[in-house]
């Protein structure tokens, strides 16, 4: 699984072969340039899920509740859902959140709408967690995490994603669960993994902070700087646009508009 957060970047990772497509709510970041995800609205998450749904032929897709758009009642969120399945055209709704959603994804998954679930770090609660911090790091914050995914997979959920824990307590949840898991910061023993696009692209400026967990596999701000420098010392030099860049006119209408 990887994000996308726009037609381009979903056309190349359905043409790559993703078997999901994330619309998460970390465009707010890297799409949008905002602080973080809690600036993000549910109008705009449904924008940017339109244009990624236009792109993903092959892989099923899934679009973030934006925080503030589910935590209020399951009646909240499963309207919320509904206008992003709608609206967005995406396939699921993912949402934050382990017991305490139990109620809500319940109320969305009955509906019809598949709920992906996260537990372990979940960013829309940063200011609760005390910043973005490894989750699961004690046994009872580890027996947390595990009673987290089994609540989010007995209340319907079809698989759920596991933030930021350690390799060996996300391998045991992911043991102890009969859905999916999909690791983000969680090691290798998760049913699947998931990346943030822009991140693993290498797509931002050099001396960005990266997460431990992500592995840059392109250099795609590089390769941008490279071909916008070259265009800019073309065009400056004259040497952009060539003939081949031109259209031709006929050398006797030119003349006779020339004169
Ligand atoms: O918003 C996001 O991109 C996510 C993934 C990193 C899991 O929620
Ligand atoms: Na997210």
């Amino acid at each position: 699984m990887i994000t996308a957060h726009d037609f381009p970047s979903a056309h190349v990772a359905d043409a790559a072969g993703m078997d999901m497509v994330l619309v998460g709510d970390s465009l707010a970041m890297v799409a949008l340039g905002m602080e973080d995800t809690s600036e993000v609205l549910l109008e705009e998450m449904i924008l940017h899920c339109r244009s990624v749904a236009r792109a993903t032929k092959a892989a099923f897709t899934v679009g973030d509740l934006p925080m503030g758009s589910y935590e209020i009642t399951p009646e909240q969120a499963l309207e919320s859902a509904i206008r992003v399945v709608k609206e967005g055209r995406v396939q699921s709704v993912k949402l934050e959140g382990g017991k305490e959603m139990a109620p809500t994804i319940a109320k969305i998954t009955t509906a019809g709408i598949p709920v992906l679930g996260h537990v372990g770090l979940t960013p829309q609660r940063q200011n609760a967690l005390g910043g973005f911090k490894v989750q699961g790091k004690t046994a009872h914050g580890a027996l947390q995490v595990l009673e987290d995914a089994l609540a989010v997979q007995d209340a319907g959920c079809y698989a759920v994603v596991v933030e930021a824990v350690p390799a060996e307590v996300a391998e045991i949840v992911t043991k102890k669960l009969s859905i999916p898991t999909i690791g983000i910061g969680a090691g290798n023993g998760c049913s699947g993994q998931v990346l943030v696009q822009v991140d693993m692209l290498g797509h931002f400026p050099p001396g960005r902070f990266l997460p431990k967990f992500v592995k840059k596999y392109g250099d795609v701000w590089g390769e941008c700087m490279k071909a916008i420098e070259t265009y800019r010392d073309d065009v400056k030099s004259r040497s952009y646009p060539a003939t081949e860049h031109t259209y031709p006119i006929q050398p006797d209408e030119l003349e006779v508009f020339a004169n």
